[in-house]
């Protein structure tokens, strides 16, 4: 099949306007790509690097259609797009990743289905849909588990860490309702993430897998190359190749894995780019953004072959402040977002300490 491809003076449309849509968009303009965004948000950090911002309601029937007739192709930069949305615009312009990579990550349920249904290892998992199911099963489970929503949980909300103590009723009652997951507890060593492009023909683009460490459930650190073997690395990467062959991916698909003693599991999948392979803009010749754009373009993919070591650290809230003395150290690439408003755990910016290759591993 003849895939089509964009030329460079045409449109990406994106839906979301945070620093994932704002570094997607600047990859656009690397190419010639003219970027609309889509937000309901007043001033989101993405439009101020873009060409138009449509501030409208992801339920805005007009104001997708005026915006699907601009672009001449649509992606999005978080994956709680209701998959309406992303079906509606689907019937006028190509929208990568499609509905049902959509659909399959939007939901711990399904998504947990779909990973263990490609024969790999996830957490063991119940539906849970009464308090009464939430007792027995969390029994099953010898007494510990995770109660997550199913949906729209992001840096650890809409997580309850169960234990004897536990007092369910309360916590039951905190859940208002939403459909749950209880997932049994892993032990593992490490968590890591792998970042994987795939484009519109199937061609694979695979990162190096990173070592993620979290503070406060929001990710903290990212390293290259994770500690962990040659065959381990070619084993994630096959985990991720699997994944997005599964869903007949386009675009970039992070999978976050936990490593324990008796081999890797997947955690989640995020049907887009990902903080934890930010460092790939500073570590790489193409970035995860590059790809992104690449693929949902139709183009062919570029190396992800790392030229450097790195470490990503997050500046999470007043982290920022330390922007002058960041700018000094030669080897650490910074990015801010331009988010005015410093908050408590709000993700500002992150830096980059790029390192010879073989500093680290
Ligand atoms: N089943 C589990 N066992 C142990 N730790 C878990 C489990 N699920 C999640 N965690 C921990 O909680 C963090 C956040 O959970 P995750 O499912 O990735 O949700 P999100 O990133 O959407 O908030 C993980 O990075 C991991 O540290
Ligand atoms: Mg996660």
């Amino acid at each position: 099949m003849m895939t089509s491809m964009l030329e460079p003076g045409q449109i990406i449309g994106i839906l979301g306007g945070g620093q994932l849509g704002r570094m997607l968009a600047q990859a656009a303009a690397q190419f010639g790509f003219h970027v609309i965004i889509y937000c309901p948000d007043e001033q989101p950090p993405a439009a101020e690097v873009a060409d138009q911002h449509i501030c409208a309601a992801y339920h805005d029937p007009d104001a997708l259609l005026a915006f699907a007739q601009r672009c001449d192709c649509i992606t999005y930069e978080f994956e709680n797009i209701p998959v309406e949305t992303v079906a509606l615009l689907a019937q006028h312009k190509p929208v990568w990743p499609d509905a049902r990579a959509l659909n399959v990550a939007q939901d711990r349920l399904t998504e947990k289905q779909f990973i263990q249904g490609l024969g790999i290892p996830v957490a063991p998992f119940v539906a849970i849909d009464t308090r009464e199911a939430l007792a027995s099963a969390l029994a099953e489970m010898g007494g510990t588990g995770i109660l997550k929503t199913r949906r729209l949980g992001y840096d650890g909300k809409g997580q309850w860490r169960l234990d004897a103590q536990s007092d369910l009723d309360q916590i039951f009652d905190d859940t208002q309702g939403q459909a749950l997951i209880l997932e049994g507890l892993i032990a593992f060593e490490r968590e890591l993430s792998v970042i994987i492009g795939r484009g519109i023909d199937g061609q694979i683009a695979c990162y190096d897998p990173a070592l993620n460490v979290h503070r406060n459930h929001i990710l903290h650190t990212s390293t290259v190359p994770a500690p962990v073997s040659a065959d381990d690395a070619a084993h994630i990467r096959d985990i991720g190749t699997k994944i997005s062959s599964a869903l007949e991916y386009v675009g970039v698909l992070a999978v976050e894995l936990f490593m324990t003693s008796d081999g890797f599991m997947v955690n989640e999948i995020a049907p887009r780019v990902h903080n934890s392979g930010h460092w790939t803009l500073d570590a790489c010749g193409t970035s995860q953004f590059a790809q992104h754009i690449r693929a949902i373009s139709g183009w062919p993919l570029a190396s992800p072959t790392r030229h450097s070591d790195a470490r990503m650290t997050n500046l999470i809230g007043n982290d920022v402040d330390k922007w002058p003395t960041l700018i000094r150290e030669p080897d650490h690439c910074l990015h801010l977002y331009g988010k005015s408003e410093v908050k408590a755990g709000r993700k500002m910016g992150h830096v980059t300490h790029i390192m010879p290759l073989g500093t680290i591993g």
